[in-house]
């Protein structure tokens, strides 16, 4: 258990290090990675050497073209892509035993590596031990109590679009585009329950400084992303630019929630919740280095698997009219003579339901990988260190062998006899169903972000129809998040009186 202060103590006086620390920091990380793997192993089957290479030549590696190839119905297969060796598990025991069991011994891999120049060492890259310790310090932040108290600020942000979305529709400006939407929605949810809503002249400041890192945190994850770093480009330049940005702006916040807290207000945002977390061998707290780099691991990692949970849901309510007709039944019944909070999340079963099923069909995480930190020996293969193992959301969610009609948007699957949102109830094998991944490294923030979608959902779904207006052209694109090609163009339609 963390014991958090009563009063702010003081925060062991560290200075939070630049961009150009944290890129050097990463190299020599990235470059501790490198393992010589023995050769004459025996490998699993997989794509062909011309596929692998033509792939790699169009940087079509990460697509679901050729990760489909991987995940085949072979229980394992394998690629080797340049100086890396990839295995695919397609079989839900294979996955369990890596992810889960082999949890403490397996490492972060390098694409999450090369996010540390702007993640730095938070709960999402750091290696265990010091990543028990930050999780012990984070966790705290996202127990169950703690998120009721978010529910305020995730229902007055949706009432807040729902507003600009009236506002528009008055006009007679009724098109949006649904990704966008829900990215202003999300990140608006996240900087607030983060930093509070008393900050509200920082807030905008922040957002830009964030969707410019957003926009560029992707290019990070590839080969060029992380060459770029190293060369003096003009795209170097502005991402160096915008990160400083955003950590000065981050640096105030934390010296005025801290002068705050000294002063004796009582605060309930998550930034003030982090800096009285302690440790509760030690009773230390986080460093200002260690806060910033949580509150940017937070806000990255929260925000567009988020907005794709929702924007992909719209899309599903789009194409199956009987599904929306099935869930805006609930949303007529429940509380719909008051605004929604979150305490009306348990009472939305369909509503959850939905959100389910969306995000068995279309994981916002779509693939996660690990690096083995020792040999093993795995359905017959010895797979040596510095391998690196995947498991994918997608493939594995919409697999014939372990869900009845896969490919059928079908929410009320997730529904038992007693018509209570139940994981199990589609009866599918544990490691068949992982949205939010696995043990001691599976989200942090996977409830905060189901009610957050669950009341967002409801509460915009009770006033407004989102009509896609060409649900079948759009198409999945597998970036660090899996996103809807087109963003889903659509018009707002109200429902009831508005
Ligand atoms: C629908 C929304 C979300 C999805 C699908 C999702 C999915 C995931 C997955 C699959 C992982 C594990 C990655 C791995 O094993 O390598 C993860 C980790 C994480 N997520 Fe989420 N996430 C969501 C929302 C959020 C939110 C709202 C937050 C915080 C506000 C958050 C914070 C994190 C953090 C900090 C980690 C790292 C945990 C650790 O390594 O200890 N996520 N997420």
């Amino acid at each position: 258990m963390v014991t958090t202060a009563s009063k702010a103590q003081v925060i062991p006086d560290d200075q939070m290090l630049s961009i150009e620390q944290r890129l050097a920091l990463t190299r020599r990380a990235m470059s501790a990675l490198r393992v010589t793997q023995p050769k004459g192993v025996r490998r699993p089957p997989g794509p062909s050497r011309r596929k692998i290479v033509t792939s790699a030549v169009a940087g079509r590696i990460a697509t679901l073209d050729f990760m489909g190839q991987m995940f085949s119905t072979k229980p394992i297969s394998y690629a080797r892509v340049g100086p890396e060796n990839l295995y695919a598990l397609s079989d839900p025991d294979l996955v369990w035993e890596v992810f889960a069991k082999l949890d403490g011994s397996t490492r972060r891999s390098m694409a999450l590596q090369a996010t540390r120049p702007i993640l730095g060492n938070g709960i999402l890259t750091s290696e265990e031990p010091e990543h028990r310790r930050n999780r012990t310090l984070v966790q705290p932040a996202f127990s169950p109590k703690r998120i009721a108290t978010y529910g305020d600020q995730m229902v007055s942000a949706t009432q807040r679009l729902s507003e600009r979305w009236r506002d528009r529709v008055a006009t007679g400006d009724t098109a949006i585009l649904v990704s966008e939407e829900m990215s202003d929605l999300t990140l608006d949810i996240v900087g607030r329950t983060l930093f509070g809503a008393d900050l509200t002249g920082d807030t905008e400041e922040i957002s830009k400084a964030l969707s410019e890192v957003l926009g560029r945190f992707g290019q990070m994850l590839s080969p060029v992303g992380i060459l770029m770093m190293r060369l003096p480009t003009p795209a170097r330049r502005r991402l160096v630019e915008s990160v400083e940005r955003l950590d000065a702006v981050v640096a105030r916040m934390i010296a005025a929630k801290q002068a705050q807290l000294r002063a004796g207000d009582q605060l309930d945002d998550m930034l003030a919740v982090l800096i009285q977390a302690r440790d509760p061998e030690t009773g230390q707290g986080l460093s200002i280095n260690e806060l910033r780099d949580e509150v940017m691991t937070l806000v990255l990692a929260g925000h567009e698997t988020t907005a794709n949970a929702l924007s992909w849901t719209w899309l599903e309510l789009s194409r199956s009219r009987d599904a929306h007709a099935w869930v805006a039944q609930e949303w007529a019944e429940v509380g719909a003579d008051r605004d929604l909070c979150i305490d009306d999340v348990a009472k939305l079963p369909r509503t959850r339901a939905v959100v389910a099923e969306s995000m068995r069909l279309n994981p916002p995480a779509w693939i996660i990988s690990r690096r083995l930190s020792e040999d093993i020996t795995l359905a017959g293969y010895e797979i040596p260190k510095g391998s690196t193992l995947f498991a994918s959301q997608y493939f594995m969610q919409r697999d014939p062998r372990f869900w009845v009609d896969a490919k059928a948007f079908f929410p009320q699957r997730w529904l038992n006899d007693a018509g209570d949102f139940d994981e199990k109830a589609p009866g599918q094998p544990r490691a068949a169903w992982f949205p939010f991944g696995f043990a001691s490294r599976r989200c942090v923030g996977d409830r905060f972000a189901l009610a957050e979608a669950t009341l967002a959902l409801a509460m915009l779904g009770r006033s407004w129809d989102v009509v896609a207006t060409a649900p079948r052209d759009v198409i999945a694109v597998p970036a660090i998040t899996l996103r809807p090609g087109n963003g889903i163009p659509a018009r707002l339609r109200p429902r009831f009186a508005n």
